[in-house]
């Protein structure tokens, strides 16, 4: 976006293939720092924060950011770091939205894509309305509480730990009540990219979690079918967040399951 700073990032690893992390929400990237830790010893590791989330700033407390516009301002960091080739891609939930964007628009600048947590479908009217309803409750409190205590029940099982409360608790107070908002619009505006999936050219590995609230596994393995290459996998006991539930067993699936 003109006149914008490039989003803020964290980058690991000077050697191998470049591996992209993009986060959730209502996390930013620090919610990959195992992730990061253990992969860039052999890959090029980046992960940035999307705009609203984390250190990547919004000012302007009516704006909204689509999935479409954090899928540009992801290229404007490729292009940024002077990485040309094309990246292997890890989404999970809001990153999977904005990957399908990358797929759609951008498809030269991926090699294969793990779509973790994540969905095609758009809002229900009924869903976008709480969003917006959230955003100017957000804004009004100053606060991310309000996301948390309608967030943290679907985005975590009950069997969660109570430190992985409290990281992802830790990580979404970390964002301003500016970009909290201008996310929470933009995945109410996100499009239905159904129709998009016969025609995505990468080879995908589909994580779910047994017991994920948001994204169950029975409605990604269906999604994952119509995938022209894909494998699909359920990871068992954990929910939305696998890569903070069990770091040890996402990062074990990821070494011996994608696509790189
Ligand atoms: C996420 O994990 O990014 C969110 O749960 C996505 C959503 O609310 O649709």
């Amino acid at each position: 976006m003109p006149g914008r700073e490039v989003l803020h990032h964290v980058q690991r690893g000077q050697h191998g293939p470049v591996l992209l992390f993009l986060h959730c929400f209502p996390t930013h990237q620090a919610q990959w720092l195992l992730q990061l830790e253990h992969f860039a010893r052999q890959y090029r590791v980046i992960a940035p924060d999307f705009r609203g989330a984390g250190r990547s700033v919004v000012v302007d407390p009516t704006i909204t950011v689509t999935m479409e516009q954090q899928a540009t301002e992801v290229i404007a960091l490729l292009d940024h770091l002077g990485i040309t080739e094309p990246v292997h891609l890890i989404g999970l939930s809001m990153g999977g939205y904005v990957a399908w964007q990358l797929a759609a628009t951008y498809p030269e600048r991926l090699a294969s894509m793990v779509l973790c947590h994540t969905r095609v479908v758009a809002d229900t009217p009924e869903q976008a309305q709480g969003r917006h309803r959230l955003a100017a409750q957000t804004l009004r409190e100053r606060s991310a509480e309000a996301i948390l205590s309608v967030m943290v029940p679907r985005l975590l099982p009950e069997s969660a730990s109570p430190e992985v409360v409290e990281r992802v608790e830790q990580l979404a107070r970390e964002a301003s009540p500016e970009g909290l908002a201008a996310i929470l619009r933009g995945l109410a505006a996100r499009p239905d990219v159904s129709l998009l999936l016969p025609t995505m050219q990468h080879q995908c590995l589909v994580i779910s979690g047994e017991l994920d609230a948001i994204s169950p596994p029975a409605e990604m393995q269906a999604w994952a079918a119509k995938l022209p290459s894909s494998r699909f996998l359920s990871l068992p006991g954990v929910g939305h967040l696998s890569p903070l539930e069990a770091p040890a067993l996402f990062n074990q699936t990821l070494a011996e399951h994608a696509p790189w």
